[in-house]
């Protein structure tokens, strides 16, 4: 299954809940860090109202404000709050060897870290099968997460976004216990809940190698409190039954995300499951989906399919029928280079510059989705004031 990215931009690489109150003393039994139960103190865990409360259309920035910082760092998620998105995609999120979740958007992870410039490191490059894949690098399963600290971020995509170099090196990678200090840190700083989206990356090969992430990432979750229904943390998994295996440990908001029609679920795949997108997103399908998760985060053609040129043509009714039964849908992702832009929204040829992004997300906007990931938070906050506005 190939990212949306791959697919617009020809660039290698691959994707490739608990509920109980246990305010005060409880979350000293819990072991809620003192930050966390400030947090607890002042938004009751929350989230100041649930998904709800969320602004609609809602700002999501993918990896942080991955247009201008390498992404997945504590840098990027930064920025992301500054440019005013309501949400931040901390992170995508892999396991180590020991068993700690980190934020990289791949278990490999040698396009987004320095791990090549290690000598030290040069005999861990192996060559795997993921999710079907011949891939080769590095792997986050095979370092230790005191090994891993010893790297630094560096940009993913820089032939696309080569000012984001000036920042290669600046940032370490950041652990999801980090993310959620952070996110504490931020809320108490702003005033203002801060939300969190993360992603459970690959939890089929994962689990076959003992390292599960759906009950790492509850744990986690009721450790600091926030694996409520209101709890301001959305997660999110390409694998429908790992979403159903999360509706079971925590009562987080849950999405299951969904790429292009023909692919299939990785865990589909192995459970023998014949079932492909295009199956999931008829009616019956949705539905299933509703009794498990309260929404899906679609492929943004899914919602406006392309021509052979690559132009925007009718709107599905994804949004409407999704609607129907109750899930609300966050597609991905909206970036402002012409490479990622539909063709008739592209302003010249050139990979890094920007093409009339206002005019794409004016079309998304006005099929009803209820939210959208993009690298540029800043200009998705500006592109929704255009759409609450008109
Ligand atoms: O999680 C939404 C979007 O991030 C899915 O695509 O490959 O960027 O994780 P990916
Ligand atoms: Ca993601």
């Amino acid at each position: 299954m190939g990212t949306q990215e791959n697919e617009q931009a020809g660039v290698t690489g691959r994707r490739m809940l608990l509920g109980a109150a246990v305010l005060g003393a409880g979350g000293a039994v819990l072991g809620l860090s003192g930050t966390a139960r400030a947090a607890e103190t002042r938004y009751g865990g929350g989230g100041g109202g649930g998904l709800k409360s969320l602004p609609k259309p809602t700002i999501i920035g993918h990896r942080g404000a991955s247009g201008y910082r390498p992404e997945h760092t504590l840098g990027s998620y930064q920025l992301a709050l500054d440019m005013g998105a309501d949400i931040v995609e901390a992170g995508d999120l892999v396991p180590t060897k020991d068993g700690h979740l980190v934020c990289r958007h791949e278990p490999e992870i040698g396009g987004t870290t320095d791990v090549a410039d290690h000598p030290e490191f040069a005999d861990r490059k192996k060559t795997k099968l993921l999710d079907g894949v011949s891939t080769t690098g590095w792997f986050t399963e095979d370092f230790t997460l005191a090994e891993l600290k010893t790297l630094r971020a560096i940009e993913r995509i820089p032939a696309n976004r080569s000012h984001n170099t000036l920042y290669n090196g600046r940032w370490e990678v950041p652990t999801f216990e980090e993310v959620l200090k952070w996110q504490d840190e931020q809320t108490r700083k702003r005033g203002k809940q801060v939300w969190i989206y993360p992603e459970l990356k690959h939890p089929t090969y994962f689990r076959k190698q003992g390292l599960a992430l759906e009950e790492r990432i509850a744990k986690v979750l009721h450790k600091h409190g926030k694996d409520r229904r209101n709890s301001p943390v959305i997660v999110q998994s390409f694998e429908p039954t790992s979403i159903q295996r999360l509706n079971k440990l925590v009562d987080n908001p849950l999405v299951v995300l969904l790429s292009g029609p023909t692919t299939r679920p990785w865990d589909f795949v192995e459970t023998g499951d014949p079932r492909t997108v295009a199956d999931l997103v008829k009616p019956a399908g949705l539905r299933e989906i509703a009794s498990y998760a309260q929404g899906i985060g679609t492929t943004l053609d899914l919602i406006i399919p392309k021509d052979a040129n690559g132009n925007l043509t009718t709107p599905t009714t994804l949004v409407s029928d999704a609607h129907k039964v109750g899930l609300l849908l966050h597609p991905w992702t909206m970036r402002n280079e012409n490479p990622f832009l539909p063709a008739n929204f592209r302003k010249g040829t050139d990979a890094d510059a920007y093409g009339d992004v206002f005019g794409a997300y004016k079309a998304y906007f006005a099929t009803g989705i209820d939210g959208v990931f993009t690298d540029n938070p800043d200009t998705g906050v500006l592109a929704r004031e255009d759409f609450v506005n008109s």
